[in-house]
């Protein structure tokens, strides 16, 4: 076996970076498989541009080691590195044709003409622009300069492609329907992605596996699944997607199954085989869609958290409801709309109980 078929794609070991003195990505840690489609996150400012221009040579690290398919490039330029970005502004030549902007880069390595046609009609084909290839930039929608733009990056068949932020400039629909086709040329190309991205649906949704970075740092590293359900931290777990957080006691164990917990004043069962100790203080995490709703009367004892219907939202498919308990503290309900469910014609303010399904695998944090 080669070196290329048994190493990951990219290993990055306690990379540093400084700017102007100031420490902005701290001891980085990183492996990506090659074919993976990875998406980046975090807040803004938190160093996400910065591994990318890292990775692509673009700077250089303060200490520490990048190794594509084990070899060591961590002082190679980038030119000779063979990954592509495309960027947020995604500045194409513009007194080039679209055919030019996407055979530059060939021509750059003195490949025949008739072999850079070949090519650039393909991509242009497989980018669905092949009618605009005599265009110039100026001619053409922002969706359209972003195909060019990615056909550019491509054409010289990189080892990976990342792409910074790459479809923000582009409106609601257009980018829903690129993202689709991100993640189909991925998978025809074979290659790896990483795509920096605020929109969580997405990542959620195209990703073999995601990066939630913090401060320079990696919080989390995996699936989305793994993301979602297992978040390894408070932060990882609020960045993605909506989640209620409730402090808790635990009391006991009842059995192997279930244990006893107080939260919010109440006793509730909640199903975990992790090891917990009594009087343990715990934080819970409670995403909305595990949540539902219960009518409770005054002599119920219900296995849930009681309280008061702040808040009703009607989004479609989703009635997503605002509760708020005795202590104040306010859950999200999301639930799937059902009109013939009498609870959705409750009155504000009317007294609930929120609570889930019985083998609801408890999340929390110590
Ligand atoms: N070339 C540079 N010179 C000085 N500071 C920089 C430079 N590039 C990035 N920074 C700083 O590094 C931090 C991280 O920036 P960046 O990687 O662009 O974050 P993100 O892409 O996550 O928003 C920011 O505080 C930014 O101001
Ligand atoms: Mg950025």
């Amino acid at each position: 076996m080669n070196k290329e078929s048994i190493s990951p794609l990219i290993k990055l070991s306690s990379l540093t970076k400084s700017f102007n003195g100031k420490n902005i990505i701290h001891n980085f840690n990183l492996v990506v498989e090659n074919n993976q489609f990875v998406t980046v996150m975090g807040p803004s400012g938190c160093g996400k541009t910065t591994i990318l221009r890292l990775i692509a040579g673009l700077e250089f690290a303060d200490s520490g080691k990048i190794l594509l398919h084990g070899k060591d490039i961590t002082m190679i330029p980038a030119e000779n590195r063979n990954i592509n970005t495309v960027f947020q502004n995604y500045a194409l030549f513009p007194h080039m044709s679209v055919f030019e902007n996407i055979a530059f880069g060939l021509k750059m390595k003195r490949i025949s003409f008739e072999e850079i046609k070949k090519k650039v009609k393909k991509i242009l084909y497989m980018m669905q622009i092949s009618k605009f290839s005599r265009r110039y930039p100026h001619q053409l929608s922002s969706g359209e300069q972003q195909r060019v733009a990615i056909a550019r990056a491509i054409i010289n068949e990189p080892k990976m492609l990342l792409l910074d932020e790459s479809l923000s400039a582009l409106d609601f629909h257009l980018r829903k329907e690129m993202q689709n086709e991100l993640k189909t040329l991925q998978r025809k190309l074979g290659i790896t992605f990483i795509y920096v991205t605020h929109d969580q649906e997405e990542a959620l949704s195209m990703s073999d596996k995601i990066l939630v970075m913090k401060n320079g740092s990696v919080e989390q590293y995996g699936s989305p699944k793994e993301i979602y359900e297992k978040p390894k931290n408070l932060f990882v777990a609020k960045f993605i997607g909506e989640i209620n957080v409730l402090e808790a006691i635990v009391l006991h164990r009842i059995n192997e199954r279930y244990i006893k917990i107080l939260v919010e004043e109440h006793e509730c069962v909640f199903y975990t085989n992790i090891n917990v100790l009594n009087g343990q203080k715990i934080k819970i995490l409670l995403r909305p869609e595990d949540l539902k709703i219960e009518e409770i009367n005054d002599k119920d004892n219900p296995n849930g958290i009681v309280g008061q219907i702040l808040k009703k939202n009607y989004k479609g498919m989703l009635l997503d409801t605002e509760v708020k308990t005795k202590k104040g503290k306010k859950i999200k309900i999301s639930e799937f709309f059902n009109k013939n469910d009498s609870h959705i014609y409750y009155t504000l303010s009317k007294k609930i109980s929120v609570t889930w399904k019985k083998d609801l695998e408890i999340k929390f944090l110590i």
